[in-house]
């Protein structure tokens, strides 16, 4: 059989460390372990009445493409949702891509050539590894830590990264996977860098919404900077519509938008049913939001509290999204999650979580990091939490 091999590339495709102790979790399942999945950023909220509503409603006969930037009267409510967010953006500086994750593909091939690099912050939303892989760009990782909440680093720790390669810096706020909310101190930062060195500001905004304390500060509020701001945005979380596939990409740049658009066009449309449904869902009202919230400030403060109950661990209670990064008292943290999964349970329960090192780029980091994802109900997460109480001491007492 002739030698075939797969490119470079694809061999550095990593797997997702968030899916890859999946098999182990099947097992627990097998031997009747209940598993609580704390793992993932799928939420158990029912996606809106409204959005299903739209979508049985649909009467066209043919389910035929739409527009490459997305539908017109998508892209209209985007633009005025945006604007009760208090952020001008219009139809035209918006490209509706096929989830979050396309978005973030979109800017990165749009901004960078082969071998140019993008800062991040380490820990950082995992996938964004396999986006950098698949547009063979280099991401520089800058470490963050528990100990002070995950804040950014100093502008002269940012800045001894830049080099000539450098053409952007990208950020989730609030962030996955530590729930932080950056300040707008931290965001002003990053515009006088960028305005500094001539670089894009990429700003993951797909947990916008969910804020417990503070003030949220969108990339594209920031003056002087309407060229380099580019916006990542998507349903998935914010109406509980993860199956949807459908994220957008917002930029004032004309270059960059023709760009998205052309990398639009070759993938044709994003999904027409799910556009449908999702501009109903655009037309829920704060009230919406406000629940929403509210649910998970309550599921925060359990998974918080649980985490307190846990001597030595090292967390502060975070402001956004639905994530919690923790350092616990373990010595590694894909053998602890593995552990929970093959040998414990508590009362016929154990929970699965996404390991720390899987959300850093460089090597030997986050190895007594897990990261909680508060994506069940508070009576649940109060017995999840106790089970990972006497998960991490049946583990530390082996
Ligand atoms: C920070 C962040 N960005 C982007 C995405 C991708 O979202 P989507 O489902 O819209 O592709 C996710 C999904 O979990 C995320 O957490």
């Amino acid at each position: 059989m002739a030698k075939v091999n797969i490119s470079g590339r694809a061999a550095l495709l990593p797997p997702s460390p968030i899916r890859k102790l999946i098999p182990y979790a099947d097992q627990a399942k097998k031997r009747g372990v209940h598993v609580y999945h704390l793992n993932i950023g799928q939420p158990d909220i029912e996606t809106p009445p409204e959005f299903w509503h739209a979508i049985n409603n649909y009467s066209e006969k043919v389910l035929a493409y739409g527009n490459s930037q997305g539908m017109a009267d998508y892209l209209d409510k985007l633009s005025a949702y945006y604007k009760r967010c208090g952020l001008d953006i219009n139809a035209d500086d918006i490209i509706v891509t096929t989830g979050g994750s396309e978005a973030i593909i979109f800017a990165m091939t749009a901004i960078c050539d082969p071998g140019d690099e993008i800062i991040v912050f380490e820990p950082f939303y995992t996938n964004y590894n396999g986006f950098a892989v698949q547009a063979s760009i280099n991401l520089v990782p800058l470490t963050t830590n528990a100990e002070d909440g995950y804040h950014l680093p100093s502008a002269a720790d940012i800045e001894k990264v830049i080099t000539d390669k450098t053409r952007g810096i990208m950020y989730c706020n609030p962030n996955n996977p530590t729930g932080t909310l950056y300040t707008i101190d931290e965001i002003n930062r990053l515009r006088d860098i960028a305005i500094k060195h001539n670089l894009y500001l990429l700003a993951d905004e797909v947990y916008r919404e969910y804020i417990y304390e503070g003030e949220y500060t969108s990339v594209m509020s920031l003056e002087g900077i309407n060229n380099q701001a580019i916006m990542l945005d998507s349903i998935s979380k914010r109406y509980s519509a993860c199956g949807a596939r459908v994220g957008n990409l917002v930029t004032r740049n004309k270059d960059i938008y023709t760009a998205a658009l052309h990398l639009g066009q070759a993938r044709l449309c994003s999904p027409t049913l799910e556009q449908v449904g999702a501009a109903a869902a655009y037309e829920l009202g704060d009230e919406y939001f406000e629940k929403m919230t509210n649910e998970y400030r309550r599921r925060r403060d359990v998974v918080y509290d649980g985490l307190m109950k846990i001597e030595d661990t090292v967390c502060l209670k975070p402001s956004g999204a639905f994530y919690i990064m923790a350092k616990l008292p373990i010595d590694d943290a894909e053998d602890f999650s593995k552990f929970m999964l093959t040998d414990f349970d508590y009362d016929g329960k154990t929970v699965m979580m996404a390991p720390g090192p899987g959300f850093y780029a460089s090597d030997g980091m986050g190895k007594s990091e897990c990261r909680i994802a508060y994506v069940l109900n508070t009576g649940d997460l109060k017995d999840a939490m106790l089970t990972l109480k006497y998960g991490v001491e049946a583990y530390n007492s082996r």
